[in-house]
């Protein structure tokens, strides 16, 4: 079977891939842009685009929205990650961080599948943001996050060891239980 993955993100489809194919679950990546609204938790960023898509495509799809939320600046860039990566980018970040000890920060996952009707799955990973860019590998802000108990960050590991460990891996495997459960 074939299930839909909305995202512009091909690091999200390779870590999605990971977790649904030993389930016999191709992901099709299809990028189609959609209204990312102004609100307070991703929970209700992604409700509003699976609603929203499924008034205009057809069959099963899921999205996923993520975030950064940093202690020492109040849970910024949270919901607003997206923006913030593309803007002041990952030295940016770290130069917000300069003068702060308190390193803490988490990561944030929901993923939204549409069946007929919405499907949420929530995941998180805690852990500091470095102090220096490393690694290649991964997407987005992983080169400055290392998850609690890990000396490498998120671009330093392979998509399995970061899915082992990840908000979007604890996410992706709530779905696949559910999906175990409930796909005829
Ligand atoms: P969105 O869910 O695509 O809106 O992503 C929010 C922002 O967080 C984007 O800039 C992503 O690159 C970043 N992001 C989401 N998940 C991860 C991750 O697993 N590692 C690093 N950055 C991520």
């Amino acid at each position: 079977m074939e299930i839909t993955f909305i995202t512009s993100n091909a690091g999200k489809v390779r870590e999605a891939a990971n977790y649904l194919e030993p389930l016999g679950v191709r992901v099709v990546q299809r990028h189609v842009p959609y209204p990312e609204i102004q609100a307070d938790t991703l929970e209700e960023v992604a409700r509003y685009g699976v609603e929203w898509l499924s008034r205009r495509i057809d069959g099963n799809f899921f999205i996923e929205d993520s975030g950064l939320f940093i202690n020492a600046l109040s849970g910024f860039p949270g919901v607003y990650s997206a923006y913030v990566y593309r803007t002041v980018g990952l030295k940016g970040v770290l130069k917000l961080m300069e003068d702060s000890d308190d390193r803490r920060a988490s990561f944030r996952s929901v993923i939204a599948y549409w069946d007929g009707e919405p499907h949420v799955f929530k995941g998180e990973v805690r852990g500091e943001i470095t102090r220096e860019l490393r690694g290649s590998g991964g997407f987005g802000f992983d080169p400055i996050f290392k998850p609690e108990g890990f000396s490498k960050t998120f671009a330093e590991m392979s998509v399995e060891e970061k899915n082992r460990v990840s908000h979007r891996g604890a996410a992706l495997r709530l779905f696949c239980r559910w999906l175990k459960e409930n796909l005829k």
